[in-house]
């Protein structure tokens, strides 16, 4: 039985969250140590047009016609026949498996949507370009958090480093290259924390005192244009100092924990030349800028102090 499996990264922002989203720039990169995967294969013994959708990490099992078409897991469905302009595809099985913690910073909502958008895609006979898959998975990202700025879809579609600023004519997305490799640990509070519920309070507050936020932005996003010049000249002491600089702001823009700033201080005192939240904060991951030499150091702290999970990831 043909069988088309895809699958989709997960991610984590290395600057500029939440200011994203106001139109000041960041930088995301992908994280292939978690991953999406779809697989499609033809539902025997049912009628034209049945989709039958398995996703037995939340226990979901039932024909697409049960759901309601703005279900997570649905509208990637209807956006793919859409485009394809497939009205009746013939009977298949969309499953849907992911390795990435949900409500975490880590992109799932988007990998998942990607992963299956592309395996769909396939078992009709095409492939859809990244650019077309990245817009897809945008509306899907407006059912998980209303105001996406659309930086996970963009960096998960592309599956490489992104500079991504949202602009009234359209995202700006350049895709690149660290001049030097360089590694993170990524570390779980193990505290989920929806985006919704940030980027809500961040809009409250910013509603509140514009001048103040839009100030914080500013600043968040002249710091995402050092760090992406450190990035091209593979400069790794100053990226980690913005890191700690960009913590800071994010703690001013009021979406740190007591948990969060824990962690980074640990994996700062473990060697890790810069440490901050990741995502939309709260709960969820942070991330911290290691070498060769003191990534295992940083990822014992970061677990005795509490964290969860430590995942080892180096950007290219
Ligand atoms: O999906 P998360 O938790 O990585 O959050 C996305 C980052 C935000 O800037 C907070 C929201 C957005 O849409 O960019």
């Amino acid at each position: 039985m043909p069988a088309f499996t895809a699958t989709a990264p997960g991610k984590v922002i290395l600057f500029g969250e939440h200011a994203v989203v106001y139109g000041q720039p960041a930088i995301a990169v992908p994280v292939f140590q978690v991953r999406a995967r779809a697989v499609v294969t033809p539902e025997l013994r049912a009628p034209p047009g049945s989709v039958h959708l398995q996703a037995p990490d939340i226990a979901l099992d039932a024909w697409l016609s049960e759901l309601p078409a703005q279900h997570p897991l649905v509208l990637p469905v209807h956006l793919v026949l859409n485009h394809l302009g497939i009205s009746q595809p013939p009977p298949l099985r969309l499953r849907i498996v992911s390795s990435i913690p949900v409500a975490s910073g880590l992109g799932s909502g988007a990998a998942v949507a990607i992963a299956s958008m592309r395996a769909l895609a396939n078992f009709l006979g095409n492939s859809l370009a990244d650019e077309q898959v990245s817009q897809m998975a945008f509306e899907v990202e407006k059912l998980h958090h209303g105001t996406p700025s659309g930086i996970d879809n963009t960096v998960i579609a592309f599956g490489r480093p992104v500079y991504f600023q949202r602009l009234a004519q359209g995202p700006h997305i350049e895709t690149f290259r660290a001049a030097a490799p360089f590694n993170l640990v990524i570390a779980d509070t193990g505290i989920p924390s929806p985006t919704s519920s940030t980027v809500g309070d961040v809009r409250r507050a910013w509603q509140a005192d514009p001048q103040h936020f839009e100030d914080l932005f500013r600043q968040v996003g002249e710091l995402v244009g050092e760090a992406r010049q450190h990035i091209a000249n593979g400069h790794l002491q100053p990226l980690g100092d913005l890191m700690d600089r960009n913590h800071a702001l994010l703690q001013a823009i009021g979406v740190s924990s007591p948990e969060l700033d824990d962690l980074v201080l640990a994996a700062r005192e473990a060697g890790a030349l810069g440490a901050k939240l990741s995502g939309g904060g709260r709960g969820g991951n942070l991330i911290a800028l290691v070498t060769p030499e003191t990534a295992s150091a940083v990822e014992k702290a970061l677990i005795a102090n509490g964290s969860h999970q430590t995942i080892l990831t180096t950007v290219k």
